[in-house]
């Protein structure tokens, strides 16, 4: 008998997450709760629910910034961090690549052994309690500029703990292009640490070529303005090199905001053959989960069960975990996944 709602097997399925924001993913109660704890005026508003609204990358950089800084000691971190992965797990994820966003917490005078430690204990609860496995992955904030961008990876390295295992680029594109952090990332690569760039989010597809050619990426974050480059979509083609996308972001940050649209890059990128994982970015500041952006992608995108499962696959290949375990997953996933979506009315 099929007894199962399609959006529970969404759910429930096991899935990679690889593009989440630790800072994005801070509850709007718990934002109001830091900042009243330390003493940091927010915006005027009615209700915290109402602090969550942006309608441009800018914008939403500006808020994302307010939250970081009221993430301050061990304990916050602690908090925020077990909070971002308890709804994870609740949304099926059983990997995470966490990002978090260094120097927004700096350049309030937190120092980075503290926030790393807080982070390393809430990602520890977490696996104790939700058996979910994270690693971190610290983002450069590329509006700092080249020079920074090394110190920082420089930064990293000095405080090494196993589960840092790469480092990201993000914040506006807009005038901070990958060419100018070949130093940082090449400084990463020899220290051994995976590399993943945003690209393509609000700048051209020449910040996608340029993130893999100049920068030596493993995967990219976004990346949809490579729509407007065949050459460079033919070459990810041939590459199989991941894109882990965010289908509600495209909607507050992109110039593709209508996600039905047979048009919507998500759409060309799949249709182009492009390996594409599916991801959250900013959960709770884009109010969404992983498990909801599944969702979206079946019901408004159209794309069937079967490449719905093909997603959460190409998850586990753009991951940076051994082979065995890769292909152990792939093979337990994906007897899951079929055995889920058979109970699907
Ligand atoms: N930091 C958090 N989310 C981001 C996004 N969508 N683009 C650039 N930087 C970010
Ligand atoms: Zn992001």
């Amino acid at each position: 008998m099929k007894s199962m709602n399609v959006d529970d097997a969404l759910r429930k399925m096991p899935k990679t997450e690889l593009h989440l924001h630790l800072e994005g993913a801070v509850d709007v109660y718990t934002f109001a709760e830091l900042a009243k704890k330390h003493g940091v005026a927010l915006p005027e508003h009615n209700d915290p629910a109402e602090l969550y609204q942006y309608d441009s990358l800018v914008d939403f950089l500006v808020m994302y910034s307010a939250v970081s800084h009221a993430v301050r000691d061990h304990g916050d971190f602690q908090r925020v961090t077990y909070e971002c992965l308890q709804r994870c797990s609740n949304s099926g994820a059983r990997y995470v690549e966490l990002f978090f966003s260094p120097e927004s917490h700096l350049e309030i005078g937190v120092d980075y052994p503290t926030m790393l430690a807080g982070v390393l204990q809430g990602v520890t609860d977490a696996q104790t309690d939700f058996g979910l496995i994270t690693n971190l992955v610290p983002a450069i904030n590329r509006e700092l500029g080249g020079a920074r961008s090394v110190e920082f990876v420089q930064m990293v390295q000095d405080h090494r703990e196993d589960r840092v295992i790469g480092v990201g680029l993000d914040f506006n594109e807009a005038g901070f292009p990958p060419e100018n952090y070949v130093e940082a990332f090449e400084l990463a690569a020899k220290v051994g640490l995976h590399r993943t760039s945003h690209a393509g989010e609000v700048g051209p597809a020449a910040n996608v070529g340029n993130s893999i050619d100049l920068l030596d990426c493993e995967r990219v974050d976004h990346g949809y303005n490579i729509v407007d480059d065949p050459a460079i979509v033919a070459a990810c083609v041939a590459s199989q090199i991941g894109f882990t996308v965010c289908p509600t972001t495209t909607t507050y940050t992109s110039a593709f905001r209508d996600l039905a649209a047979p048009d919507h890059a998500i759409r060309q990128m799949a249709d182009a053959g492009l390996n594409l994982n599916i991801n959250s970015d900013d959960p709770a500041m884009f109010t969404s989960d992983l498990a909801d952006e599944f969702s979206i992608v079946h019901h408004t995108m159209g794309f069937t069960l079967a490449e719905m499962k093909q997603f959460a696959l190409n998850g586990i290949d753009a991951a940076w975990i051994d082979d065995s375990t890769k292909a152990q997953w792939r093979a337990d996933w994906s007897t899951e996944i079929d055995a889920l979506f058979n109970e699907v009315s």
